[in-house]
């Protein structure tokens, strides 16, 4: 069984930012194993943030992991894109709302800082994949959905099916 429930579009937690992580403690390592548990438990599942799961404090927190043999943790703990270059505009999906697609403008490569499990600060420069799932997960952080990159019309056609439901 998967640690944590996945919230679902539209739920408003999903707009709420995520809480600065303060010290990387064996109490954040245990949030961070449950994740991946929640992660690993998912079918074609990349990555999740804290903020989409149903957790007593929703940190800033992302787990990814998008390896065929799923054995390639990475975890992300208080993360920023500090720079970013170049533009892609591909079609992405969310744990959180379910069935759409959607392209999504994105730097082509980033530079990110984050802590790692052990506390010290780590700076990752990543492009294609990985460069696309860190955006799209610290997003997640910051409160901010793919659907909020979306024009209006397209944001209203894709809220008329979920009111629907
Ligand atoms: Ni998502």
């Amino acid at each position: 069984m998967p640690k944590f429930n996945i919230i679902q579009y539209p739920d408003p937690r999903l707009a709420v930012p995520g809480k600065a992580v303060p010290a990387v403690n064996d109490e954040i390592r245990a949030v961070v194993d449950d994740m991946f548990e929640t992660l690993y438990a998912q079918d074609n599942c990349a990555a999740l943030a804290a903020t989409q799961l149903d957790m007593p404090t929703p940190w800033r927190i992302t787990v990814i992991d998008f390896s065929e043999s799923k054995d390639q943790p990475l975890c992300l703990i208080n993360p920023e894109v500090v720079s970013g270059s170049g533009e892609t505009n591909s079609q992405e999906g969310c744990m959180s709302i379910k069935d759409v697609y959607v392209n999504v403008p994105r730097y082509e490569t980033v530079e990110v800082h984050a802590l790692g499990l052990d506390g010290e600060k780590r700076v990752f420069k990543e492009d294609g994949f990985m460069a696309k799932c860190m955006q799209h997960e610290i997003d997640h952080l910051n409160g901010k959905l793919m659907l909020d990159h979306l024009g209006k019309t397209k944001r209203r056609i894709i809220n008329r099916k979920f009111r629907r439901s």
